[in-house]
């Protein structure tokens, strides 16, 4: 089959961790007989230095266009005093495409338990997926910034809540059947919207699913004490982005988390980290949310075969030690290593390359030009 996929390498270590891009896809092409169509386009910061925007409209009409879209992380320091701020680039994207439904799935590797900060007996059977609320709340809302204060309003409507409420009892319904919903509803208006609404949801439509309410900072204090308990936890933006912040810490790191954002036409795929500057431009940056979140892809192309080789290939790579340092102390393994051992494992994995498609094929994955060719027409 043919694929036309956009990558969104950004800023920091985005085109360092997006570097696996065009090998996974060429080695997922070689091995299962797909041809990957694969551009790159800016925003973010790259973006801004480019044009002076934070999403060009080109970049835009690509993702329309495109298959299925990888974006790797935007933003730094050096954009933190702008006008245009890097982040206005995804979040007009994220909108743009209307994927109102993050899925951030957490999964605790044997070999990484004891590079947790947590107890290996409390990681033990944690295994959960984080569902936020992507296009709504207070990233959204109305700002004011006046001499002596400033605001920012969260808004969610009915449909917003019921949209992303079906996505989570659908999960649910698929695993254990067990819905944590989180808000803040002894407090905020919007989250006893949001309570009233998924209660709705479930006892109407998802009788057969558990739902659970938690006020979001005791579920802060329990995705640490008795992360097990969890099976899909539900939430709106803000409180979905940091409480899948945290729950990286039971993995081991950021750079493992990888998440889905779709909606009902588009599919945007991105690792749970942002540009990490601190440790940007040095080779050291782990890849495996990243390619994590292309296994994410292939499943959501309808890939399912090659989604679960390639996340075999990852468990692999992990259970043979193959970690960057910010899972194993000293470490000198650099993302280029990680990435090509994934890709090795994954020949390994599916077998030889059968000769004939070889032999029919041309490269299968058109080279991905090195600095992105993007006319700076006007803002999206
Ligand atoms: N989706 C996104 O693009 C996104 C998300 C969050 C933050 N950001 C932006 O990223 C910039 C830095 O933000 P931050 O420092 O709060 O968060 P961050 O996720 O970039 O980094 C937090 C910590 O995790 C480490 N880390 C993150 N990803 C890693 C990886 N793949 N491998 C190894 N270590 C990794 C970093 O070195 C840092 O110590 C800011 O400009 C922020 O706005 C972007």
């Amino acid at each position: 089959m043919n694929f036309n996929i956009v990558s969104l390498p950004g800023d920091g270590i985005g085109p360092e961790v997006s570097a696996a891009v065009p090998v996974i896809l060429r080695k997922i092409g070689e091995l299962f007989g797909h041809e990957f169509q694969l551009n790159e386009h800016l925003i973010g910061g790259a973006a801004i230095d480019s044009c002076g925007q934070a999403l060009p409209s080109e970049t835009l009409q690509a993702c329309k266009n495109a298959d299925a879209v990888f974006l790797a992380a935007i933003g730094g320091p050096k954009w933190d005093d702008g006008d245009i701020r890097p982040e206005q680039g995804l979040l007009k994207l994220r909108s743009e495409l209307e994927v109102f439904a993050n899925i951030r799935p957490l999964t605790v590797y044997e070999t990484l338990k004891p590079f947790s900060p947590l107890k290996p007996e409390i990681l033990e059977g944690t295994d959960f997926i984080v569902v936020r609320e992507l296009t709504g709340g207070i990233y959204f809302g109305k700002k004011n910034r006046e001499a002596n204060f400033a605001s920012d309003e969260c808004r969610y409507s009915i449909n917003e809540v019921q949209r992303i409420a079906r996505v989570g009892f659908e999960l649910a319904k698929q695993r254990n059947r067990k819905l944590t919903s989180v808000d803040k509803a002894n407090v905020l208006e919007s989250s006893k919207l949001w309570r009233e609404v998924v209660t709705r949801i479930g006892e109407q439509e998802y009788p057969e699913v558990e739902l659970h309410h938690q006020l979001v900072d005791s579920c802060a204090m329990k995705l640490i004490q008795t992360p097990s308990e969890f099976d899909v936890v539900l939430t709106e933006n803000m409180f979905g982005d940091i409480l899948s912040d945290e729950a990286s810490v039971l993995a081991g790191s950021m750079g493992l988390l990888a998440s889905s954002s779709v909606g009902s036409r588009y599919g945007l795929f991105e690792p749970i980290h942002g540009s990490a500057p601190d440790i940007a431009g040095q080779g050291i940056a782990n890849p495996y949310a990243t390619i994590l979140s292309i296994a994410m892809m292939l499943r959501w192309l309808k890939l399912s075969t090659e989604a679960d080789s390639l996340e075999q290939a990852v468990s692999a790579s992990i259970e043979n030690g193959v970690l960057t340092v910010d899972l194993k102390p000293y470490s000198q393994v650099t993302t280029q290593q990680v990435i090509q051992t994934v890709a090795d494992n994954l020949t390994k994995i599916v077998g030889s390359i059968d000769s004939s498609r070889s032999a029919r094929n041309q490269p299968l994955v058109k080279p991905v030009e090195q600095s992105p060719q993007v006319a700076c027409a006007g803002e999206a």
